[in-house]
């Protein structure tokens, strides 16, 4: 999300110092990767690049030791920074940027004899089915016509099998819209409305956050495009029906004027990062959706803690309210000020009907979307499977992108079946499978210690508050720390924060994305920086003026802690941890890099250079090439003035950390490499490759005057500049070799 809409406030208000000092964060400890990762068996999962490893020996050595060869080479050059209104990958030769290589055209792979090509595909507003309307620099959205087009500012994805034999030339993409760009979506007109919105404009902006489902395909000439009218084409918007399941559903605490039975409400927002699971799903994560709500009294502890609004919303999508055409509460539900005598005559519980993980079949157009309110209530950035192993829980990670909040795992009850990952195009009811795994289970903030473990705390109704957390609180039950019944587990989940607050779970610099290795089990995550990160020895400041272990306060400023030890933290860095197995509550943990850019100071901690320096990590995908080698690709969000946002690669296994303050550092730095850059205005997020590594996907969000228009291609060469002005269009971007061959090796 681009800074100028992020809403990254002090949205956690404790006193909790994490660590009363971090001298000694470096004292030595187990290294990071060991610790008996033992392991029984592990699922083959060909679909979702899980291969089957074991460690048998006991001699409490990971897998990654015994197993993976000497390090694979990553064989491109790496790319300088750029600055310019294009996408910029190794080897593009010159007649490639002068466009004489159109891809559209099907000619880039017949001229370009090395390197890499980049091409645009399902640019926002390119049609999904013939309700849509072609692209032109002048087209004017409605409602309907963005119901049925690609939505705007793309961000997380993934990708699903149509067939086994086709993986990697045809399948189904799932992506997220995660905000829009007034300026874009209404220039024919000069801009957004006025107050009161016109109805159909706020219509079509609502319709243009989301998610889209497409099915796209390579031509002969390795060209991809979205196939119009294919049976999985959707869209699911800010206003699509969803179903509520898990601890909140048909509670107190989501009955609205729309259902009085709280099991159901209207759209998902925000969707930022994303997630997969093991059962063909697509997992969709509500980031910074506090903002299209408004409460302007009635409010509650969870209302300050997330940091609803008051007096006004992002896009003013309420003052449509009264319109003659309003459906239902459509508008009104955005400003939840009670109006009514109870919860179900009024929109103030319609806040809480978002904030989580939305499950989406891919293969049914037709099914629900499902809220999965067992993982927690926040502004979650993502979500990521753990290692699958068979007879052992299902976890999944989660981290809250503000300032100062927490990382989450959540541990299923249920235990992995093999018998339950998808097989493409099967009929399974998928999202049966989702409601076994992911409605029951324990959910957990993490601690990390400065002696490199970690702890998950457990946020259950009845968990003790710890002593250690220096809470008045020490010794109750987080129910009634909280104020709430006993035993209410949805209660919990819509104070997840707060229970998180009181558990003394560490304040992070920013949680955005994770990713796992397969075999490994290693999670990464990156933490993408903190401009409210305290010098070493100053305390915390709370939002509100309270504590932090008070409902509805949250951290403002907190000091350096171990795994956040930057203060003012800038540029970010990728942390990364291992756990015994799956559902173990015990991990340890340590920086694998610190981003820098090229200034003089001394923080340059993983010593990064000309070929790597990057600032605020983001998007984060393991590749799991190499024998279960692996690449790990890492994307920005924060252009400098060095470069535009950027993605970098790296193989991690066989790098180590040493006595240095990461695992990148100046004895191997070389081993990370720019692969791409993006063009002026930009971030880069969401990224995977196909099953057979020759297409690597990523998406470029908020370009400033990218991509050419092309006579209204909606696939044209995405390394060409437009020679003026155009209407800018967040995009995919497909990079592929020349050749034809695998990216990166
Ligand atoms: Fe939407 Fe935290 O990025
Ligand atoms: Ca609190
Ligand atoms: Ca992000």
């Amino acid at each position: 999300m681009s800074e100028e809409i992020e809403d990254h406030r002090l949205l956690n208000d404790s006193e909790n110092e994490p660590f009363s000092s971090v001298l000694e964060r470096r004292v030595s400890r187990r290294s990071i990767m060991r610790g008996g990762l033992n392991v029984a068996a592990v699922s083959m999962l060909a679909g979702f690049g899980l291969t089957a490893c074991s460690d048998d020996d006991n001699d409490n050595r990971s897998v990654s030791e015994d197993d993976r060869a000497a390090a694979m080479m990553l064989a491109f050059e790496a790319v300088a920074g750029s600055k310019q209104d294009a996408v910029v990958v190794p080897s593009a030769n010159a007649s490639q940027k002068n466009g004489s290589a159109a891809l559209t055209a099907g000619t880039a792979a017949a001229t370009a004899t090395s390197g890499y090509t980049a091409q645009v595909v399902m640019p926002w507003g390119t049609p999904i089915n013939n309700n849509g309307q072609a692209w032109s620099q002048s087209l004017a959205f409605t409602p309907e016509i963005q119901a049925n087009s690609v939505g705007m500012h793309h961000d997380g994805m993934y990708h699903f099998p149509i067939s086994d034999d086709t993986a990697s030339s045809n399948f189904i993409m799932a992506l997220n819209n995660e905000y829009i760009d007034q300026g874009a979506l209404w220039a024919p007109q000069g801009g957004p409305s006025e107050n009161p919105r016109p109805a159909n404009e706020s219509r079509t902006e609502i319709n243009a956050h989301g998610v889209t489902v497409v099915e796209l395909r390579r031509d002969e000439n390795r060209v991809w495009d979205v196939v119009r009218n294919s049976q999985y084409n959707r869209r699911v918007t800010s206003a699509t029906p969803c179903d509520l399941e898990g601890p909140v559903a048909g509670s107190q605490y989501v009955v609205t004027a729309y259902d009085n039975t709280g099991r159901t409400t209207r759209g998902t927002n925000n969707n930022c990062a994303n997630g997969f699971t093991p059962w063909g799903t697509y997992l969709t994560c509500e980031e910074n959706w506090p903002a299209i709500f408004r409460k302007d009294s009635g409010r509650e502890a969870d209302d300050n803690r997330l940091g609803i609004g008051q007096g006004g919303t992002r896009y003013d999508w309420e003052t449509s309210a009264g319109d003659a055409t309003e459906n239902n509460g459509e508008f009104a539900r955005f400003n939840a000020t009670p109006t009514g005598e109870t919860a179900s005559a009024d929109y103030r519980n319609e806040p809480r009907t978002f904030g989580y993980i939305v499950e989406i079949d891919p293969y049914d157009a037709t099914s629900r979307p499902v809220k999965r309110t067992a993982l927690g209530r926040f502004r979650h950035e993502g979500c990521w499977p753990g290692k699958l192993v068979e007879g052992e829980p299902v976890v999944f990670y989660s981290g809250h992108d503000s300032r100062n909040e927490y990382i989450y795992k959540f541990v299923s009850d249920a235990k992995w079946n093999p018998a339950d990952a998808n097989m493409a195009g099967a009929t399974t009811d998928r999202l049966a499978i989702g409601a076994k795994y992911m409605n029951e289970g324990t959910l957990y903030a993490a601690k990390f210690n400065a002696d490199g473990t970690g702890e998950w705390l457990e946020l259950e109704p009845d968990t003790i508050v710890p002593v250690s957390a220096g809470s008045r609180y020490a010794g109750q039950t987080l129910a009634s720390a909280l104020g709430l019944e006993a035993g209410d587990r949805a209660g919990i989940i819509i104070h997840t924060c707060d229970a998180a607050d009181l558990m003394g779970a560490t304040p992070m610099d920013r949680p955005e994305w994770g990713t796992v290795d397969p075999v490994s089990g290693e999670v990464y995550m990156t933490l993408t920086n903190n401009s409210d990160r305290l010098p070493e020895g100053q305390r915390a400041t709370v939002s509100n003026g309270d504590s932090i272990e008070e409902p509805g306060a949250s951290y403002g400023q907190a000091p350096v802690n171990a795994a956040n030890p930057r203060a003012g933290n800038s540029d970010g860095q990728v942390i990364r941890w291992v756990e015994p197995s799956p559902g173990e509550t015990t991990f340890d943990w340590d920086v694998f890099v610190f981003g820098k850019v090229p200034t003089s100071d001394d923080q340059n901690l993983s010593s990064l250079s000309e070929q790597n320096f990057f600032s605020s990590c983001d998007g984060l995908w393991y590749d799991d090439r190499g024998d279960g080698q692996g690449i790990l690709w890492i994307e920005t969000d924060s252009g400098t003035q060095y470069t535009n946002d950027q993605v970098l690669a790296v193989v991690p296994q066989g790098l180590s950390k040493g006595d240095n303050a990461s695992v990148i550092h100046e004895g191997n730095q070389a081993q990370l490499k720019r692969f791409a850059v993006g063009p002026n205005g930009c971030e880069v997020t969401g990224i995977f490759a196909t099953p057979d590594k020759t297409a690597l996907f990523i998406n470029i969000q908020h370009p400033s005057n990218w991509p050419i228009d092309d006579n209204g291609s909606n696939t044209p060469d995405a390394t060409v500049e437009p020679t003026g002005d155009v209407r800018p269009r967040a995009s995919t971007v497909v990079i592929q070799k020349a050749d034809g061959g695998q990216i990166a090796v």
